[in-house]
């Protein structure tokens, strides 16, 4: 279990390189490092999105090019920190980028070249359910990682978050925007399977509490949002907020998963087959694990997260790290 440290160990000078730092969670856990006043790398493939994604805030992180795949890319993007985290995603194989060689391999790589370089704290962003023993490949991996991370770097922090929501996430704003435009909503197998949608920004808040030094130890910590939904309940309740009905229809997971294989040949896969496993078990953080509260966070609910996507519609905005 996680532990406080003293205040005076923090150092506001401290370099934080946040892999994955242009993504969805990556770019947030960015910004709420530079409001702590760390000094931080945002690395990835494509650097030159760093000014895009960032453009609206006054402190920019360095913009850093490396891939994970690629060991010396890492090895110059984390010489001289004193923080790394790894929120790189994979969520549709292609080529050599496999989950075993994402989320296993690469991660692995990175906590031992963070610890060969006597790195202070290695943070891994992987997810609730992540099984070693799973019949999922992506499941199986990111248990597979965590445990691979742990071994390469004692002390490491794992951090799964539930699914995550913000104004610009893929998870409530493809169900806000499905419910308007569908007569009949298909459900995965029968609505049953229980989440527990956290806001985005509160997992970085509390990414950015565990590096600023309030925890320290070997802890697995699990973030959910407030409310725990089946999916047939979270979907009726997006419609009352969205002041309109929703007619559900039960579609079989083998269906979805069919559907799923076609739908990853496409460039953007508006779907995935992991998609389809992670919807198979329920998506709710353990009692017993240490999660948000812990790190003094009061998680916010989907409604404001709603408010935001219609906003976002209404205005046709592109996405910010809020
Ligand atoms: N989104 C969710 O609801 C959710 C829920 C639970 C857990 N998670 C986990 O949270 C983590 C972050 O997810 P996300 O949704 O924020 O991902 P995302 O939006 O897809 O962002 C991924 C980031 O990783 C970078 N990246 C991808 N491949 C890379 C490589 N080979 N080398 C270096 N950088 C690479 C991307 O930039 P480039 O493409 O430019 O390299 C981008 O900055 C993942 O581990 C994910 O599984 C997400």
């Amino acid at each position: 279990m996680a532990r406080q440290m003293d205040p005076d160990d923090l150092n506001p000078e401290r370099i934080v390189t946040v892999f994955g730092g242009t993504g969805f969670l990556g770019r947030r856990i960015v910004k709420r490092l530079l409001e702590r006043g760390f000094t931080v790398r945002a690395a990835s493939r494509h650097p030159a999105r760093v000014a895009l994604v960032f453009s609206s805030i006054t402190r920019m992180p360095e913009a850093v090019e490396a891939d994970i795949l690629d060991a010396s890319s890492i090895g110059s993007a984390i010489t001289g920190s004193q923080a790394v985290v790894n929120a790189v995603s994979l969520y549709v194989e292609q080529g050599v980028q496999t989950f075993e060689r994402v989320h296993v391999k690469a991660a692995a790589d990175l906590a031992a070249a963070s610890r060969d370089r006597a790195i202070d704290q290695f943070v891994q962003i992987s997810g609730i359910g992540s099984d070693p023993q799973s019949d999922s490949n992506y499941i199986r991996a990111r248990g597979r990682g965590e445990g691979a991370v742990e071994s390469a770097f004692p002390g490491a922090f794992i951090v799964r978050p539930a699914v995550m929501t913000g104004p610009d996430d893929a998870f409530l704003t493809t169900i806000v925007r499905m419910i308007r435009l569908l007569p009949v909503y298909p459900l995965f197998g029968d609505g049953g399977t229980r989440l527990q949608p956290v806001y985005v920004a509160d997992v970085a808040e509390a990414v950015s509490r565990l590096i600023d030094g309030r925890t320290q130890g070997s802890s697995i910590f699990e973030f959910g949002g407030p409310r725990i939904y089946t999916y047939k309940e979270l979907l009726r309740e997006i419609a009352r907020q969205l002041d309109t009905h929703v007619k559900l229809m039960p579609v079989p997971f083998a269906v979805w998963n069919a559907l799923a294989g076609v739908a990853e040949l496409l460039p953007a896969a508006p779907i995935t087959r992991n998609q389809i496993d992670l919807m198979r078990q329920d998506n709710v953080a353990a009692i017993d694990a240490p999660g948000l509260k812990e790190l003094d966070i009061e998680p916010r609910d989907i409604d404001e997260v709603i408010r935001a996507i219609e906003q976002r519609r209404r205005v046709g905005s592109l996405s910010s790290p809020a």
